[in-house]
């Protein structure tokens, strides 16, 4: 049995979960604090029986995040193989997971790095044992930078991004002053000016300085395109992604042939894995979304398949309790906003039609009856493909996998609310 699959399936005892938790230095709670004694967070954490190994996932108390496996696997085999064979590779982002469970099985199939996009979640996958790890996002503030530094101290391998000349020479004296040399990536714009730098002589400029500052190390450059992700149709998705990455493309050249370190070209995601490597001189694709699936994916059509996306499977499911089934029509289940986020579209019913779901209301959510193929009774369970995985993940703390519809392990999504 592979690391990953081995079962959580025995409740933790208080000891055995203060030692888990130790050993990443997860659960900090000063004993004089109002509120919050190490007791209390203990017993919280331990309040909640772990599912079985081996039970059947229709037994789960809901709500419930399921990761199907065999989904889960096939999504990763198969984004590995696309990317190998166009000639470049994955670094797949965390934000979508926050499970290092998860990093793992993409490493092992041959990501060449985890991207994050936050210090903490940085951190709580470095704490769980990943250490390719790039963060996408900038530090700007001097305690998030000493923060950065502090990992890159730990973990030589993290890699970080900026944008400017001043934070590249603020990184550059914080990693000085933490006694090492931080690897760095300049962020580009692709246009639509989230974040980055602008392509040409203002990106190529910070390239030099990062190359000259002491404390820094430059590693290339990253240029996500978050804009043409969820473009409705290839064609014109993989039209706009080129020409919107061919600045960035004409930057590394110009650093390549100025002598600079343009090992690391990286940006894409699920919307674009087969379009990026087009680009001249890009290395790795950033994706998130591939690993769960989301009906904002679903709906965006694929090369092959024009009305769904259907590249990837979906693998993440809510497992939901119907509460009222007594009014014609509708029927009401246990998974509202804060089990399904009120992200648009909505969750679907995993496998029915003719029905549709929403999760407006804070506690419950509503199944709406058009033309059904089927309807639920009171104490149903149903399962809900998530309308965006990333902030449906950071609601849960943890993961159940299942194959076959039975439990195969617990993953605790480590980094969940680490939002800074
Ligand atoms: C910088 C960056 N890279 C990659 C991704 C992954 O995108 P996706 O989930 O669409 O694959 C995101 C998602 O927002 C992102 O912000």
């Amino acid at each position: 049995m592979a690391w990953y699959k081995i079962p959580m399936a025995v409740p933790l005892s208080r000891r055995s979960f203060l030692g888990a938790a130790g050993a990443s230095a997860a659960v900090f709670a000063p004993s004089g604090v109002k509120g919050a004694p190490v007791s209390e967070v203990a017993a919280r954490a331990v309040s909640r029986p772990l599912p079985e190994f081996g039970m059947s996932m229709w037994d789960l108390d809901t709500p419930c995040l399921l990761v199907d496996l065999d989904a889960l696997e096939g999504n990763i085999a198969r984004l590995e193989t696309a990317v190998r064979g166009n000639g470049i590779a994955a670094r797949p982002h965390a934000k979508t997971h926050k499970c290092p469970a998860i990093a793992r099985m993409q490493l092992e199939a041959g990501a060449v790095g985890i991207c994050v996009a936050k210090v903490g979640e940085a951190q709580a996958l470095f704490d769980h044992g990943i250490e390719e790890i790039l963060m996408t996002t900038s530090n700007v503030t001097p305690y998030k930078i000493r923060r950065a530094m502090g990992l890159a101290k730990a973990c030589p391998t993290f890699i970080q991004a900026t944008d400017t000349a001043e934070n590249a020479r603020a990184l550059s004296e914080a990693a000085s002053a933490a006694g090492i040399t931080a690897d760095v990536v300049v962020d580009v714009d692709p246009g639509g000016h989230r974040t980055g730098i602008t392509p040409g002589e203002p990106a190529l400029g910070l390239a030099q300085l990062v190359d000259q500052l002491p404390g820094l190390r430059l590693r290339g450059i990253l240029c996500y395109d978050g804009g043409s992700q969820h473009v409705k149709g290839f064609d014109v998705r993989e039209k706009q992604t080129l020409e919107r990455l061919a600045a960035a493309a004409d930057t590394a050249e110009r650093m390549r042939a100025s002598g600079l370190d343009t090992g690391i070209f990286s940006g894409g995601g699920t919307g674009t894995y087969n379009v990026d490597h087009q680009t001249p001189g890009f290395t790795d694709v950033q994706v998130g979304s591939y690993v769960f699936m989301d009906t904002q994916y679903i709906d965006i059509g694929g090369k092959t398949n024009p009305d769904i996306y259907d590249d990837f499977e979906p693998s993440l499911t809510i497992l939901a309790t119907v509460l009222n089934a007594q009014y014609a029509g509708r029927a009401t289940t246990d998974a509202g906003a804060k089990a399904c986020t009120i992200n648009r579209p909505w969750a679907r019913v995993k496998g029915e039609t003719g029905m549709s779901y929403t999760s407006g209301s804070d506690e419950f959510g509503t199944i709406t009856y058009d033309d059904p193929s089927r309807t639920y009774g009171v104490g149903d369970k149903l399962e809900l493909i998530v309308s965006h995985c990333d902030p449906v993940v950071n609601l849960y703390d943890r993961l159940v996998a299942v194959r076959g519809g039975l439990v195969e392990a617990v993953w605790p999504v480590a980094a969940r609310g680490m939002s800074t």
